[in-house]
């Protein structure tokens, strides 16, 4: 693998690898800091992150990478020079690889046939976080032991989530089922629409049916129009209330890519409850992003 870019074009086998090298790194953080010596990775986010961002830092250095971070503000980027040709510089400089997050949907796909960097997808506009379902993944095979056989329900801003963009072409694959709900004009995809076999439903039958609960911030960024509701009507109608986690399943989780609108999507108590896996979520990503670093330039080629 070269680059690291969509959950959709990847094989079956090469997802399989990173989640393995993942649990690897999950056991084995130790006597780790030589797998990227000598080699430079960019950290280029030109939209906001926190996890991410820090995520991949973390993983960079705990493999003994020289890591570069940018600042797009004080850039050249300031002075109008374009995404590929601050890219291309850095190549010219010898970096290996390019952690990249923006807001346009293909343009990572284009540089791929452009650029010789290893380019890795850190959150594409509204259509794929490909490390970030991973490490769902990651999170609910930890915790259930397997993917497959699980219903996971997706609640909030489907139409604007990368997260759901990712999910719908990995969790059906490796065994999920896998559900859809959210507010009147949510949950539709346009541009890149949702695949047969994945149903829309209402938050309450996610609530009931699912074994994984994975709620959604509303991408305020993303939507042309203010939203028509109250925070507390959407709360109320939309939101993981304390009276819908009473309805969850006994063993049932919550999840959530965060970050978190407390009191809007999501009640805050349940953020920190016993039922959430969210900050194993931000744990997990640290081994995902080391997996993802490995098989791109440390020889884990899997
Ligand atoms: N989940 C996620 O992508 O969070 P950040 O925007 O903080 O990176």
């Amino acid at each position: 693998m070269k680059h690291f870019l969509e959950i959709r074009t990847m094989e079956i086998e090469q997802i399989q690898a990173v989640l393995a090298r993942a649990q690897y790194y999950q056991q084995h953080e130790e006597n780790v800091a030589t797998v990227l010596k000598g080699k430079f990775v960019a950290n280029l986010f030109f939209e906001p992150s926190t996890r991410t961002r820090f995520s991949f830092e973390v993983a960079e250095r705990r493999l003994g990478a020289e890591v570069l971070n940018f600042t797009e503000a004080s850039s050249s980027r300031t002075k109008g020079e374009t995404i590929y040709d601050t890219i291309r510089t850095l190549e010219a400089m010898g970096v290996d690889a390019a952690v990249i997050r923006l807001t346009d949907n293909q343009l990572l796909n284009e540089f791929q046939h452009q650029l010789n960097v290893s380019l890795i997808n850190a959150g594409a506009g509204d259509r794929e976080h490909p490390t970030q379902a991973l490490l769902d993944v990651l999170t609910m095979q930890e915790h259930f032991g397997s993917v497959a056989g699980l219903t996971v329900g997706i609640v909030g801003d489907i139409a604007h989530s990368r997260v759901a963009g990712s999910h719908m072409h990995l969790l059906p694959r490796l065994g999920a089922k896998l559900l859809f709900a959210g507010a009147d004009g949510m949950v539709e995809r346009t541009e890149d629409p949702i695949p047969e076999g994945i149903e829309c439903v209402t938050v309450d039958e996610i609530v009931a049916q699912a074994d994984v609960v994975i709620m959604l911030r509303v991408q305020h960024e993303r939507h042309a129009q203010h939203m028509h509701m109250t925070v507390e009507d959407y709360h109320q109608q939309y939101g993981l209330t304390k009276a819908r986690a009473a309805q969850m399943k006994r063993n049932a989780v919550i999840m959530h890519p965060a970050p978190v609108n407390r009191g809007v999507e999501i009640n805050s108590e349940l953020v920190e409850s016993e039922q959430s896996l969210i900050l194993r979520q931000v744990t997990n990503g640290v081994y995902v992003r080391m997996a993802v670093l490995d098989t791109l330039l440390g020889g884990n080629n899997g």
